[in-house]
């Protein structure tokens, strides 16, 4: 006949077998191997036994607890498993997903980007300065008398304190000079303001890349071989650019550059994109007081300097046909450059 712990082991099964669920499953474990359960009381009879039959109960005892523990364990793994799958049965893996929105760079960003690496190349390092500005680097820093047009109320934001919001980012010329010696090859990329009227394009708000080489016997040739360079990375080699004379107080002799291409919608049509110029003595000199040295001796030094107009670039190059769609967020514009 089966030893008593056997009948009991045997019992233990069949109602673990039988449980429902994880609560009838957890009585029976109390009952069974719980402290004075009905097989951790054998413990106690075990010290009641005679000396020769205590390893063969021991052992056996062992047995029938190693194997209820484990029956308990299969019954619970296999309600969890019910449950999951319960679970799971309640989703349609057939629906449609929600899809996560991914931002993409605003087209003047790209525009800006797309320049910065080129000029990288060309070894021109990235300067900054802020969008509001003293008098000094907007305009006298500049050469700009204090009669000049551009300074006048109708023209520039100024703050109640005198300060102003930049008309240009020529301003980083001037900061780049102070705390850089000769020689120098920068270009600053940023927002400039002026009071104007908002329409497809003019915005009071527009962007531009400061450009600035500082170095011995610097030449209108430099500068034209290289804007030029610039522009044919930048709209394809077919590009034709073309410089007029035009007038900067802080650049002498001062040109407006001017693109044509085949390969972009407009076609035929000459697009201004920048000024540029020799940088004039004066603002050498104006620099030099500033520092308190010599260290941009105009006999010494030469320089040119551009502004490219970034807002312009980028309607050339992505077809953009109103200076407002940059600012105006409209989804269906922005996507189109995802
Ligand atoms: N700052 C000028 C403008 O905004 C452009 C310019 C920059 C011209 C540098 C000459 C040299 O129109």
């Amino acid at each position: 006949m089966a030893h008593r712990l056997e009948q009991l082991r045997d019992e233990a099964l069949r109602e673990i077998e039988s449980a429902t669920d994880e609560q009838a499953l957890e009585t029976t474990r109390v009952k069974y191997l719980g402290r004075s359960g009905s097989i951790a009381s054998w413990g106690e009879q075990m010290k009641a036994l005679a000396k020769e039959e205590k390893p063969v109960i021991g052992k056996l005892l062992n047995e029938v607890r190693n194997a209820v523990t484990a029956a308990i364990e299969t019954r619970n793994a296999q309600f969890r498993l019910q449950q999951e799958s319960g679970a799971l049965a309640k989703i349609d893996i057939s629906l449609p997903g929600t899809p996560h929105e991914i931002g993409s760079l605003h087209p003047l960003h790209q525009m800006h980007e797309r320049a910065i690496q080129i000029f990288r190349r060309m070894g021109f390092a990235v300067a900054e300065g802020p969008d509001i500005e003293t008098e000094w680097y907007c305009f006298d820093a500049l050469n700009t008398p204090p009669d000049h047009p551009a300074r006048n109320e109708q023209d520039t934001f100024y703050l109640s304190d005198g300060r102003l919001l930049r008309t240009h980012t020529s301003t980083v010329q001037i900061r780049a000079m102070e705390s850089a010696q000769p020689p120098l090859r920068m270009i600053a990329p940023g927002a400039a303001y002026r009071r104007d009227e908002l329409d497809a394009t003019h915005s009071p708000q527009f962007h531009q890349i400061e450009g600035l080489y500082v170095d011995e016997d610097v030449s209108v040739a430099d500068l034209k071989g290289e804007l030029e360079f610039f522009l044919r990375e930048l709209f394809g080699s077919g590009t034709e650019v073309q410089f007029r004379p035009h007038y900067f107080p802080f650049t002498e002799p001062s040109l407006e550059v001017y693109v044509r291409s085949k390969a972009l919608k407009r076609g035929e049509q000459w697009i201004e994109v920048a000024g540029c110029g020799i940088v004039h003595p004066a603002v050498f000199e104006a620099v030099n007081k500033a520092r308190g040295d010599k260290a941009y001796d105009p006999e010494k030094w030469t320089g040119y300097a551009f502004g490219l107009g970034m807002d312009r670039l980028a309607m050339i190059l992505f077809e953009i046909p109103d200076v407002r769609l940059f600012a105006q967020n409209d989804l269906r514009f922005l996507r189109q450059f995802a």
